[in-house]
């Protein structure tokens, strides 16, 4: 049989939105590896906890840097433990929090597992994005009929994406409010914005006037969802 790598999407947080074949998988695993970044806590561990999962959990280090080589180097480093631990026989999962295929630490190590360990199958199990999770949690339908959606990070192209797409849901505010803020002034669609933290958390809380949130620190775990109301 052969070895197989499990991604699995741990969800936004709360223990309900963790997906049966999730559940499963983390109660039949013997290792867990879990990426941990140290610019933020890992919900991804805490979503664990709470699970009781009888699995060794190690940590995976994500710290990125600022050259892409020594990225490229950490990743291949942690796609050959993996691909080494399947391959010595236990049963391996790499989790991450929402889903592995969306803006996760999975996609930088599953090309180079890909690539370079094709003996070793990797089964990619979804979960629930924070980006439909946030839409539920503020009761803002996010797209309809012949709309158009974007998701960036809010170190990226925000400005362009307001001016362009009905609908555009902005990650990891929290690294550059102020931008965000002035771009959503200048394309005239600050009333269009919600600003979402800690979905699916005991601490979840949902702002709509975004304008308060100016000179606040916030949260890593926050979202904009900016769509035509
Ligand atoms: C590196 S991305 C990971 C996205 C994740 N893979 C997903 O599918 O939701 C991290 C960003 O996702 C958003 N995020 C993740 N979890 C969240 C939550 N529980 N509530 C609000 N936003 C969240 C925040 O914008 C955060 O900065």
């Amino acid at each position: 049989m052969r070895s197989t790598i499990y991604a699995i999407g741990l969800g936004p947080g709360d223990p309900e939105l963790l997906t049966v074949k999730a559940r499963r998988l983390l109660r039949e695993v013997q290792v867990i590896f879990v990426p941990n970044r140290d610019d933020h806590e890992s919900l991804a561990r805490k979503i664990l906890a709470d699970l009781g999962s009888g699995a060794e959990v190690r940590d995976m280090p994500f710290r990125m840097s600022k050259s892409r080589e020594e990225n490229l180097e950490r990743w291949r480093q942690h796609a050959q433990t993996l691909a080494e631990t399947a391959r010595g026989g236990q049963t391996v999962a790499f989790v991450t929090e929402g889903d592995p295929m969306l803006y996760s630490t999975f996609v930088h190590v599953y090309p180079l597992l890909a690539q370079s360990y094709p003996d070793v199958e990797v089964e990619i199990v979804p979960g629930v994005s924070s980006v439909t999770a946030g839409a539920a949690a503020a009761h803002v339908p996010l797209v309809e009929g012949n709309d158009r959606a974007a998701i960036v990070p809010a170190t990226g192209e925000v400005l362009h994406a307001l001016a362009t797409f009905d609908t555009i849901v902005i990650l990891k505010v929290s690294m550059a409010l102020e931008a965000v803020l002035k771009a959503l002034n200048t394309t005239g669609r600050t009333d269009d914005a919600i600003y979402v933290e800690r979905v699916g958390w005991p601490q979840q809380r949902i702002v709509h006037d975004v304008t308060t949130l100016r000179k606040q620190t916030l949260d890593y775990f926050g979202q904009m969802i900016v769509t035509r109301r």
